[in-house]
């Protein structure tokens, strides 16, 4: 059972995504990797650890900063924050070499499952006074040989214009700006949203304290995350990002791709309109 820490820091945020990781465990995949891949991994990231010590000549010093940072970023249930920012995008690159369809992203440590579902044409939940400028983002789900996949999921969550996910943080409302749409007999949907601002990682906690010590910044670009699965295809987890956003060149979790940045109009009533399309590949 998912207990969310009573806290309002970034950091707070960071361990309830570490227990949210731990209660969804039931959902995911298990690795079957036999000893010799094990094996094969695990000695090419010591080599890794090893080249960067002789290559920058680390002292004793900086070898137990380095054990007692480690050990922080477990004290504070950080490692499912830093794994998403610095090593998932790397594994999202790897995977999709061998997938065709719209180009995926990071899940990031944000995603809940079975959230409300809503029609083909609908409002993200929300709060009375949810501050930021209406957003609407239209488009169709289909094969990858054009046919529209009726009854799709797009399951779509994004932070707050303060850059908080609910779920994650204790003062915004359990399901707010998350839903699961189910697309029309057309595969199309629309959803009515307001436009996230750029958020900044978590960085009040050990994560923070090595962005801040490498002289980097913990942004990154505004985005909507969407989880469009179908039937018979595989699922696709991707982020939207907005042209002409600030960190789309510098997001700290490298997960910006230029096929998926949206360029929303104003359609003339303050609401910015734009229009994504999914493919998705049918399942081996
Ligand atoms: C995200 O919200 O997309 C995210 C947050 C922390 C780490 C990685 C991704
Ligand atoms: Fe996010």
């Amino acid at each position: 059972m998912t207990t969310i820490q009573d806290s309002p820091t970034a950091a707070g945020s960071g361990a309830n995504a570490s227990q949210v990781f731990k209660d969804t465990a039931s959902t995911r995949d298990v690795a079957d990797t036999p000893p010799e891949r094990v094996a094969a991994i695990v000695t090419s990231i010591l080599q890794g650890v090893h080249g960067a010590i002789a290559e920058h000549d680390v002292t004793y010093p900086e070898f137990q900063a380095a054990k007692a940072w480690l050990m922080s970023v477990g004290e504070g249930g950080e490692w499912p924050l830093f794994m998403d920012v610095f090593v998932e995008h790397a594994v999202e690159e790897q995977v999709a070499k061998s997938q065709t369809g719209t180009k995926g992203s990071i899940l990031g440590p944000y995603f809940l499952p079975d959230q409300t579902r809503l029609s083909s044409t609908c409002s993200l939940p929300r709060r009375a006074d949810e501050q930021g400028t209406p957003l609407v983002l239209e488009g169709q789900v289909r094969d990858t040989d054009g046919t529209p996949l009726a009854g799709s999921e797009v399951d779509i969550w994004h932070a707050d214009s303060d850059g908080y996910y609910s779920g994650f943080a204790p003062h915004v409302p359990d399901g707010n700006l998350r839903g699961v749409v189910v697309t029309d007999e057309e595969g199309r949907f629309a959803i009515d949203t307001i436009q996230p601002a750029p958020y900044q990682i978590p960085h009040d906690g050990p994560t923070g304290q090595m962005i801040e010590a490498a002289g980097w910044h913990p942004w990154r670009p505004a985005h909507l995350h969407i989880q469009v699965r179908a039937e018979g295809h595989r699922t696709i987890t991707t982020q939207l990002y907005f042209a002409g956003g600030d960190y789309l060149d510098s997001d700290v979790a490298e997960a910006t791709k230029p096929e998926l940045v949206l360029d929303p109009q104003d359609d003339g009533t303050g609401t910015r309109r734009s229009t994504y399309d999914f493919e998705l590949e049918p399942e081996a």
